[in-house]
C-alpha cells in the first residue's frame, strides 16, 4: 500500500499551485460575501420597497407586506442555492471544472447588475430576481470550488486546501459585514453598490481562470487525455515527476470504467454508495443544523437582546473570530485529522450553546452576563470553524471517487442549502417561541451529530481517493479489522470501527 513520505507536502507546495487554488477560492469568497451582505442594509431595503410602492401605487406597502417582500428577498437566495448546487453535476460533466467556474461568473454579472440597477430603475423585483440569480451562482460555487480544490491538491494537502474554501467563505462574510457599515457602503445612497460589488471578484476570477489548468483528474479520467493531464499535473506539482499521481488516477479511472456514469437517482439506488452518501449528507446537515447561521443571520438581534449597546461591532467581532479559527483549522487539519476536528468542533459548539442559553437567560439579573453571552457566541463560532465549518464542504469530494463525485457533490450541497434555508426561515419563529432557550434545540442536534460522527465517520486524512473508497468496500467481518487499519497511514484504528457498525 502506498504511503506518503513526510516531506512531500513541502515539495508539492509551489507558487503556481497557490495561484490556482487562490483563483478557485474566489468562488468561496463570493458565497461568503453574498451570505453576509444582506443583513446590514435591511432598513435601507425596506425603505426602498416602501418608496417604490408609494411611487407606483400611490401608497406605501403595509409593514406586513414590506416584511414579506423583505423575507422573500432574503430567502430566495437559498432557493437559488439549492438549484445551483443541484446543477453542479450536469455542468461539470459537460464543461469540465474550469469552464464551469468561468461560465458561472456570468450569473454573478447578471445578478449583480440587476441588484445594482434596481434603485435607478425603481424596481424591487430586480432585487429579488438578482438575489435568486446570485443564489444559483453561489450554489454552483459551493460545488465547483471544493471539487476543483480537491482534484488539484496533492493528497497530503487536500484537507488544508479544502479548508481554503471555508477561509474564502469567512473572509467574504467579514468583508460584507465591514462594507455593510453605514459609514462604508451600507448607506441610503450606496447600498446598490454594496449588493452589486460581487461583480468585481467575478471579473477578477474570469481573468485569472484562463491561466489555471483544467483539473488533471477530469482530463485523464473523464476525457482520457493523458498528455494534457500530465502537462497540467507537472505545472501544478512544479516537477516532471508526476508518475505516482498519474498512476493513482489511472487506477481510479479503471475502476470508474467498470461502473457506468453515476446519475443522482443511481447514487441513491446503489448500495455501494449508501454509506458514504449517508455520511456526506449527515455531515452537511451537522454544519447547518448546528445553528451557525442563526448567529450569522441574526447575531445583531441576539446581541441586542443580550443588552450589548453596539451590537454591530459584536457581530463584526464574531466575523473576526470566525476568520481566525478557520486559519487555525487550516494548520491543524492535516495534523489532527478531519474526524477528530469535527468531533472537537461539535462538542465545543454543544457546550457553548448550553452556556449561551444560561447567560442569555440571566442577562436581566446581571450586566456581566451580557459579556459572558458574547464570549459564548464567540466560542460557538470558534468551535464551528475547528471542524463543522470547513470539513463537510470538502470531505464529500474525498468520500467519492471520480464517477459518483459530481452527483454526490450535487446531492450533499443541496442538503446543505435546504437546511440553511430552513434555519434561516425558522429561527426567528423558534426564538419567538423559545426565547433564550432556543439554542438548546441546536445543542440536542449537536449531541446527536457528535454520536453519529463518532460511530460512522472514517478518517480520510492522508489517504488517496482510491484508498478511501476501498475502506467503504471492505467487508465488515471481524477478521477484516487489521486490513482496514492498514489503509490508514496514521495509526489510530478508527476506520475499522465505524465500518463495523454499518449493516
Ligand atoms: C459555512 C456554511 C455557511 C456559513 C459559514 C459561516 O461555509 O456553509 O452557511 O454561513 O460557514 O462561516
Amino acid at each position: 500500500m502506498q504511503t506518503l513520505d513526510d516531506d512531500r507536502p513541502k515539495k508539492s507546495l509551489n507558487p503556481y499551485l497557490l495561484f490556482c487554488v487562490s483563483t478557485a477560492a474566489i468562488g468561496s469568497l463570493q458565497f461568503g460575501y453574498n451570505t453576509g451582505v444582506i443583513n446590514a442594509p435591511e432598513t435601507k431595503l425596506r425603505t426602498f420597497f416602501q418608496n417604490v410602492s408609494s411611487e407606483r401605487y400611490g401608497h406605501p406597502f403595509s409593514p406586513g407586506a414590506t416584511t414579506m417582500v423583505w423575507s422573500f428577498a432574503v430567502a430566495i437566495f437559498s432557493v437559488g442555492g439549492m438549484i445551483g448546487s443541484l446543477s453542479v453535476g450536469i455542468l461539470v460533466d459537460k464543461f469540465g471544472r474550469r469552464k464551469s467556474m468561468l461560465l458561472s461568473n456570468s450569473l454573478a454579472l447578471l445578478g449583480g447588475s440587476l441588484m445594482g440597477l434596481s434603485s435607478m430603475c425603481r424596481s424591487f423585483e430586480m432585487v429579488i430576481i438578482g438575489r435568486l440569480i446570485i443564489g444559483i451562482f453561489c450554489g454552483l460555487c459551493t460545488g465547483l470550488t471544493p471539487m476543483y480544490l480537491g482534484e488539484i491538491s496533492p493528497t497530503a494537502l487536500r484537507g488544508a486546501f479544502g479548508t481554503l474554501h471555508q477561509l474564502g467563505v469567512v473572509v467574504g462574510i467579514l468583508v460584507a459585514q465591514i462594507f455593510g457599515l453605514e459609514a462604508a457602503l451600507g448607506s441610503d445612497r450606496l447600498w446598490p453598490l454594496l449588493l452589486s460589488l460581487t461583480i468585481l471578484p467575478a471579473v477578477i476570477q474570469s481573468a485569472m481562470l484562463p491561466f489555471c489548468p483544467e483539473s488533471p483528474r477530469y482530463l485523464l479520467i473523464v476525457l482520457n487525455e493523458e498528455d494534457e493531464a500530465r502537462k497540467a499535473l507537472e505545472r501544478l506539482r512544479g516537477t516532471d515527476n508526476v508518475s505516482d499521481d498519474i498512476q493513482e488516477m489511472k487506477e481510479e479511472g479503471m475502476k470508474m470504467a467498470m461502473e457506468k456514469k453515476v446519475s443522482i437517482p443511481e447514487l441513491f439506488r446503489s448500495p455501494n454508495y449508501r454509506q458514504p452518501l449517508i455520511i456526506a449528507i449527515t455531515l452537511q446537515l451537522s454544519q447547518q443544523l448546528s445553528g451557525i447561521n442563526a448567529v450569522f443571520y441574526y447575531s445583531t438581534g441576539i446581541f441586542k437582546s443580550a443588552g450589548v449597546s453596539q451590537p454591530i461591532y459584536a457581530t463584526i467581532g464574531a466575523g473576526i473570530v470566525n476568520t481566525v479559527f478557520t486559519i487555525v483549522s487550516l494548520f491543524l487539519i492535516e495534523r489532527a485529522g478531519r474526524r477528530t476536528l469535527h468531533l472537537i468542533g461539535l462538542a465545543g459548539m454543544a457546550v457553548s450553546a448550553l452556556l449561551m442559553t444560561i447567560f442569555l437567560s440571566l442577562v436581566n439579573s446581571n450586566q456581566v452576563m451580557s459579556y459572558l453571552a458574547i464570549i459564548a457566541v464567540f466560542t460557538f463560532v470558534a468551535s464551528f470553524e475547528m471542524g463543522p465549518g470547513p470539513i463537510p464542504w470538502f470531505i464529500v469530494a474525498e468520500l467519492f471517487s471520480q464517477g459518483p463525485r459530481p452527483a454526490a457533490m450535487a446531492v450533499s450541497g443541496c442538503s446543505n442549502w435546504t437546511a440553511n434555508f430552513l434555519v434561516g426561515l425558522g429561527f426567528p419563529k423558534l426564538e419567538e417561541l423559545c426565547g433564550p432557550y432556543v439554542f438548546l434545540i441546536f445543542m440536542v442536534l449537536l449531541i446527536l451529530f457528535f454520536i453519529f460522527t463518532f460511530l460512522r465517520v472514517p478518517e480520510t486524512k492522508g489517504r488517496t481517493f482510491d484508498q478511501i473508497e476501498q475502506g467503504f468496500a471492505a467487508k465488515p467481518a471481524p477478521s477484516s479489522a487489521p486490513d482496514a487499519m492498514v489503509l490508514r497511514p496514521d495509526s489510530a484504528p478508527m476506520f475499522s470501527a465505524p465500518l463495523d457498525h454499518v449493516a
